[in-house]
């Protein structure tokens, strides 16, 4: 089944052409970050604007780049949420109407539970169970995945997501947004041993997080360290990413092994980090876990994921109504 998928949640206008949930055939990402940076984040409607700007040329784009015609074109899969509502919209009007008008069937799906299966688009994806640890600018949380379209929420975090401690850490070093890239490169080149950020574990019992903490104590070292702070940056961020993937990482392998599950997904934008990459790999390795992470370009918000997800819900039979809405919350 040849599914386009359409992702419109936040700031990214994507489509791609997805072939039996796990071969790409086309994945075009446009990317609205030049109009957001100078506000330090995403503005909604700013957003909601661009996407209709973009989600016309950017859906012939992927039909163009996996040579097909919209005739080929089996089923349509989009984003429902969670995600900013007017941004939302706009993919799912989209897909709603596209799908009418083809006469072909189409769904709206969870973009979290894309994300998480943004690792059946490589190859040797994990059997299932298996621990998610789902890491983005909006959601940080440990999930027991069952099945393509059933996940047991193990743990989530109680204030801040992690892409967003990167991004506020950022800022408030005015280093640019988004942040996480950013604070991944010159963490390389500090020394996390040097300056030591707490490491909020909350309960040891739970897969919970919270990185408002570490996100306050990078505050307050900045206030008590403005005279030489240039010299600090790449020592404050190195310890700043170590406190926080410290906690990510020590609690993913936990769950893992508490479900007694030999293999871990980590998926969503800061799964692109490269020291979160090679620690959680070796963390989990001691405990022979095998850790899957998908390529850079399917950790970020994009539309192979969601058509990915959708074709499970297709197979299943199940089809979005005109009616239906998207919604802006986790659910
Ligand atoms: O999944 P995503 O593209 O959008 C959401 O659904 O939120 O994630 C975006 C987040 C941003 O907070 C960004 O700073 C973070 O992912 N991010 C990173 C890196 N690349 C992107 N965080 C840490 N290290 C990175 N290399
Ligand atoms: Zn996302």
């Amino acid at each position: 089944m040849i599914v386009l998928g359409i992702e419109t949640s936040c700031d990214e206008t994507a489509a791609a052409v997805v072939k039996d949930g796990t071969s790409i055939l086309a994945t075009v990402v446009s990317s609205q970050i030049q109009v957001h940076q100078r506000y330090g984040g995403v503005v909604p409607e700013l957003a909601s604007r661009k996407h209709i700007e973009a989600i016309v040329p950017v859906v012939d784009e992927a039909l163009t780049a996996a040579r097909l015609p919209l005739d080929n074109i089996e089923a349509v899969a989009v984003t429902r949420g969670p995600g900013l509502v007017g941004a939302l919209l706009i993919g799912f009007s989209f897909a709603k109407s596209l799908a009418y008008a083809s006469g072909i069937p189409w769904v709206g799906v969870n973009h979290l539970e894309g994300h998480i299966n943004s690792v059946f688009l490589e190859p040797d994806p994990p059997a299932f169970p298996f621990v998610a640890l789902l890491v983005s600018g909006g959601h940080t949380s440990i999930y027991y995945v069952t099945d393509h379209t059933s996940a047991e929420l193990m743990g989530q975090t109680r204030d801040d997501a992690a892409g967003e401690a990167f991004d506020k850490v950022a800022k408030m070093l005015g280093l640019g947004y988004p942040g996480g890239g950013i604070i991944d490169r010159l963490a390389r080149k500090g020394d996390a041993a040097n300056i030591r950020f707490p490491r909020s574990y909350l309960d040891k019992s739970t897969f919970d997080f919270s990185f408002s903490g570490v996100k306050t104590a990078v505050s307050r070292y900045i206030a008590d360290h403005r005279q030489d702070l240039k010299e600090r940056i790449p020592d404050i961020t190195a310890g700043f990413q170590e406190a926080v993937l410290d906690v990510l990482s020590d609690k993913a392998v936990a769950a893992a092994v508490t479900k007694g599950c030999n293999r871990i997904a980590l998926v969503g934008g800061v799964a692109a980090n490269s020291r979160l990459r090679e620690k959680l790999t070796a963390d989990a390795g001691r405990r022979g876990i095998r850790v899957h992470i998908p390529s850079l370009h399917l950790c970020g918000d994009n539309a192979a994921m969601i058509a990915g997800v959708g074709y499970h819900y297709l197979k299943a039979g199940i089809r979005g109504s005109l009616q239906e809405d998207v919604y802006s919350r986790k659910r």
